[in-house]
């Protein structure tokens, strides 16, 4: 009964410009390692479920690209979403599909973008969460936070001595000062954006917290097949708000739970996680060792440009430099959660 939903469907606008809504981080080998990031986060989920249970839910423009990438997963199993409206709608959209399926599911939800170091244990406590899937609890996983990051969930659990705490407080994305205090006081966690419960609890919640969306998407089973089912979609999401599960349901819902965990986590989310995993020279600045760039008095700068460039940094401290195609990005590192911001701003005016 257990079934994996991967969400491929972010544009990684912290990424521009080299991801790009045209072709997302999740389809780049972002990494190096010979493999995207949506293959990678695949294989993963091979090792809890079979193929036939993992389903991928992106836009209908990128239904190709993870055919092409994963030519392994059923056709059916990718799922289209006819325009973006963040997590909630994605997920009420597949539970919904993966209900008529089977309606004792259980269901792993996971980003496609993710670094798991340890997938060893990652598979164990997937396995561990889904043990207790079955208890009407909603389930994430938490990381130790390193770092007062503004761009996380953060959890507050009460104490116990099972495997799994039960969430006082989830705060979606805190500001910078409360995120200093959340990692002060030692006893929050990052959510990992990895979601273990029933198909059954997540539409309750849907129905207790976010009314409106789940009677958009509860009209039966078989609005989700046959020739009908692509303008009910169309509609449902015209009609749908823009929220992710995080706000939506997490910070909501008083059945949450929470399973610390340490496997070597990273949501390549930002320019900075990817500083933060790559080999730093003398001068802490994280190239790539085959480019052609020269360092004058630069420090804890993180370039990123295509193998044909030749690139000079001088005098600059803590500053992001990437180039993709047309388009080059110069700017402080502490900036790269405005990477979003300036996106919108560059999509406005060009
Ligand atoms: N199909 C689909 N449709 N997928 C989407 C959509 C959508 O409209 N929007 C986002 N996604 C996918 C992204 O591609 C990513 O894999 C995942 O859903 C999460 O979206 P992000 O936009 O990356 O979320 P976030 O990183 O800002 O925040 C979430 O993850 C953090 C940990 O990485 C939250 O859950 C935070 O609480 C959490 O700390
Ligand atoms: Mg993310």
């Amino acid at each position: 009964n257990n079934y994996v939903l991967i969400m491929a469907g972010g544009v990684g606008s912290r990424f521009w410009p080299v991801s790009r809504s045209s072709f997302p981080k999740q389809f780049i080998d972002v990494l190096g390692t010979g493999k995207t990031l949506i293959q990678t986060t695949y294989e993963r989920f091979t090792r809890i479920v079979s193929p036939d249970h993992i389903f991928i839910i992106t836009n209908e423009a990128h239904v190709g690209l993870v055919h092409e990438q994963i030519s392994e997963l059923p056709k059916e199993n990718i799922i289209g979403e006819p325009m973006m409206r963040n997590t909630a709608a994605c997920i009420a959209y597949a539970s919904n599909k993966i209900n008529c399926i089977n309606p004792e599911a259980n269901l792993v939800v996971a980003p496609a973008d993710h670094l798991i170091l340890d997938v060893d244990k990652f598979v164990h406590d997937i396995k561990e969460a889904l043990y207790h899937a079955s208890n009407d609890w909603l389930i994430t996983l938490g990381i130790r936070p390193s770092r007062p990051d503004t761009g996380y969930g953060y959890i507050q659990y009460v104490e116990k001595d099972t495997a799994l705490k039960k969430v006082k407080i989830f705060t979606e994305k805190p500001n910078l000062e409360l995120a200093k205090t959340f990692v002060q006081s030692g006893d929050f966690l990052w959510n990992a954006g990895i979601f273990i419960w029933s198909v059954k609890s997540i539409l309750n919640a849907f129905e207790q917290y976010q009314a409106e969306m789940y009677e958009l998407f509860n009209e039966g089973c078989d609005h989700y097949q046959g020739p009908k089912a692509a303008a009910f979609i169309a509609n449902a999401y015209t009609r749908c708000a823009s929220i992710s599960i995080d706000y939506a349901i997490m910070e909501k819902a008083d059945n949450v739970y929470v399973l610390p965990t340490d496997f070597g986590w990273s949501d390549l989310g930002t320019w900075a996680s990817i500083y933060e995993l790559g080999t730093k020279d003398e001068q802490k600045n994280v190239t790539h060792p085959t480019h052609r760039i020269v360092m004058r008095n630069s420090t804890n700068c993180i370039v990123n440009v295509p193998l044909n460039k030749l690139v000079v940094l001088s005098g600059l401290n803590d500053y992001i430099v990437v180039e993709s195609n047309d388009t080059l990005l110069i700017c402080p590192r502490e900036d790269e959660q405005s990477v979003k911001e300036i996106v919108s701003e560059v999509k406005e005016k060009y």
